[in-house]
C-alpha cells in the first residue's frame, strides 16, 4: 500500500515532475526504424509532450516539438529537408538541434534575419539501433545508448512490436518483477479460456530477487522443477528503469503521458542451425491491437494478457487500496529503489545503471537463461524441444496482430510454416497438476 502522494511520485511523468525528469535521464525506444521506410514525419507523444519524429533527406532522425512557434501549425504536416524539417504553413525551417534555419518571407524583408536568430524549438536527440529509434529527452550531455549484448546476436530474426496501452507506465513496469503472475495470467488463464475444466499448472514454491547494476534479477521455482532449472539458477531481468529482459526478448514500458504507455517489444529468434548463415534484410515494426472485431479484449497472446491485466488495474492504479502479499516482495523492492533514486538524483547522484563511459558500452552483458543457445545456435530438432525457445518455432505467441508479411518473412527465415494456433502453451505450462 502506498499513500496517494507516493503514488503520484511514481506515476507522474510530465515535464518538471520528479519521475518524469528521472526517466528522461535514460534513452528510450520510441519507434521502429522501418516505420520511416515509407513516411518521413509522424506525430508522437512522450512524457506528456506532443512532438514529431522525422527522418530528413540526409537520413538523420529528429524529434521536435509538434507546434510550429510561428502560429502553432502542426509540424506533423512538415516537409523534410536535407537537414531538418520545414513547416508546411509558411515555410519556417528547423534543424535537428531546434535552431531555426530559414524564415523565407521574413528574411526577404529583413536580410539580417533577426527574428530567425531568436527563434528556437524544443528538440531532442534520436538515434537508430537494433531496428529501434531511441530518444533522449534529458539534460545534456546524453549518456551512452546501451549496447545490450543481444543487439549483436547473429543469425536471427528480430521484430519490433508495439502497442499503446491506456494506463500508467508504472503498473506496466511492476509486471517486470512479478513472477507469480506468469503462472496465473499466462498459464492457467490460457488453459481455462480453452477449457473451463482444465487443470492448473504447477504452482510457484519460491521466488528470489537480487539487485544488480542494471536492475533486478528475479528467480522462481515451481512445483515439478528442480533447483537446477534456469528460472531458478539464472532467472529474468527487471531492466532498470522501465524494461524487462527475458533472454529472447526485451520489453519496455515508455510513458506517453500519465495515463498512456507505449509498449515496445524487441523479439529475437535465432534461426535453426540448418538455416545458417542467415542475415536479416530488415527488422520489421508492427503495432498490435488491444481489442478484437467485437470490441472485446484480446486475451490469447502473452502480451495481450498482460495488457488486459494492467489496464484492468485502473488508468492510474490506486495503490492506497492494495493488499500486498508475499508475491509482491519484488514490487516493494523496486518501488523502494525508485524512491531512493529520486532522492539521490535530486542530491546530484548519477541515476542507477546509466552508462557514461563508451569503453563500458560494448555488448553489455545481461543475465539470460538462454544466452548460450542464442550465441551458438541450435539444430531444428533441439530448438523444437527447447522449453523457452521451442514455442517460437510454431507460433508468434508474443502479441496478437502480427502482419502476414512479417509472419511470412519469419517463416522464410526459420524454414518452416507457423501453425496459426489460437491459444499457446508457453513456458511453465508443461506438467499440469490436477485442479
Ligand atoms: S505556422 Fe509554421 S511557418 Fe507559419
Ligand atoms: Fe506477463
Amino acid at each position: 500500500m502506498l499513500s496517494p502522494e507516493k503514488n503520484k511520485l511514481l506515476t507522474e511523468v510530465g515535464p518538471g515532475t520528479a519521475m518524469g525528469d528521472y526517466l528522461r535521464r535514460y534513452w528510450h525506444p520510441v519507434a521502429g526504424v522501418s516505420e520511416f521506410d515509407d513516411k518521413a514525419v509522424r506525430p508522437i507523444r512522450l512524457f506528456g509532450e506532443d512532438l514529431v519524429l522525422y527522418k530528413d533527406l540526409s537520413g538523420h532522425y529528429g524529434l521536435v516539438q509538434r507546434r510550429c512557434p510561428h502560429r502553432n501549425a502542426d509540424l506533423a504536416f512538415g516537409i523534410v529537408e536535407q537537414c531538418g524539417l520545414r513547416c508546411a504553413y509558411h515555410g519556417w525551417e528547423f534543424g535537428r538541434d531546434g535552431a531555426c534555419t530559414h524564415q523565407p518571407f521574413e528574411e526577404i524583408v529583413d536580410p539580417q534575419a533577426r527574428l530567425r536568430q531568436k527563434t528556437r524549438i524544443t528538440a531532442y536527440e534520436v538515434r537508430a539501433k537494433a531496428g529501434l529509434l531511441w530518444a533522449y529527452m534529458g539534460p545534456l550531455p546524453a549518456p551512452q545508448l546501451p549496447d545490450w549484448e543481444p543487439f549483436s546476436y547473429e543469425h536471427g530474426f528480430a521484430q519490433v512490436v508495439m502497442a499503446e496501452i491506456p494506463c500508467n507506465w508504472f503498473q506496466c513496469q511492476e509486471n517486470s518483477i512479478d513472477p507469480v503472475h506468469f503462472e496465473w495470467t499466462h498459464n492457467n488463464w490460457t488453459a481455462r479460456q480453452q477449457d473451463a475444466g482444465a487443470a492448473y499448472v504447477p504452482t510457484h514454491l519460491k521466488a528470489a530477487y537480487e539487485e544488480f547494476e542494471h536492475g533486478f534479477v528475479y528467480k522462481r521455482l515451481r512445483a515439478a522443477e528442480t533447483e537446477e532449472n534456469v528460472m531458478w539458477t539464472v532467472g529474468r531481468v527487471t531492466l532498470w528503469p522501465n524494461g524487462f529482459y527475458l533472454g529472447h526478448h526485451f520489453e519496455w514500458r515508455v510513458p506517453i503521458d500519465d495515463e498512456n504507455t507505449l509498449s515496445v517489444f524487441w523479439v529475437f529468434n535465432r534461426v535453426p542451425k540448418e538455416q545458417e548463415p542467415y542475415v536479416q534484410p530488415r527488422i520489421p515494426t508492427w503495432y498490435g491491437p488491444l481489442y478484437d472485431e467485437n470490441g472485446d479484449w484480446i486475451t490469447s497472446h502473452v502480451a495481450n494478457q498482460d495488457f488486459a491485466a494492467w489496464v484492468g488495474q485502473g488508468r492510474i492504479t490506486d495503490r492506497s487500496k492494495e493488499t500486498l502479499g508475499a508475491s509482491d516482495r519484488g514490487i516493494v523492492m523496486m518501488r523502494r529503489k525508485f524512491f531512493e533514486e529520486l532522492e539521490a538524483v535530486a542530491g546530484g547522484a548519477v541515476p542507477k545503471g546509466l552508462i557514461t563511459d563508451p569503453a563500458k558500452n560494448e555488448r553489455v552483458f545481461l543475465p539470460s537463461a538462454c544466452r548460450e543457445e542464442m550465441l551458438t545456435g541450435l539444430t531444428r530438432e533441439a530448438l523444437t524441444a527447447h522449453p523457452l525457445l521451442g514455442p517460437y518455432l510454431h507460433d508468434f505467441f508474443g502479441q496478437a496482430g502480427q502482419p502476414d508479411e512479417v509472419r511470412e518473412a519469419y517463416e522464410q527465415a526459420v524454414g518452416q510454416k507457423m501453425r496459426g494456433a489460437k491459444f499457446f502453451t508457453v513456458h511453465g505450462a508443461g506438467e499440469a497438476e490436477t485442479s
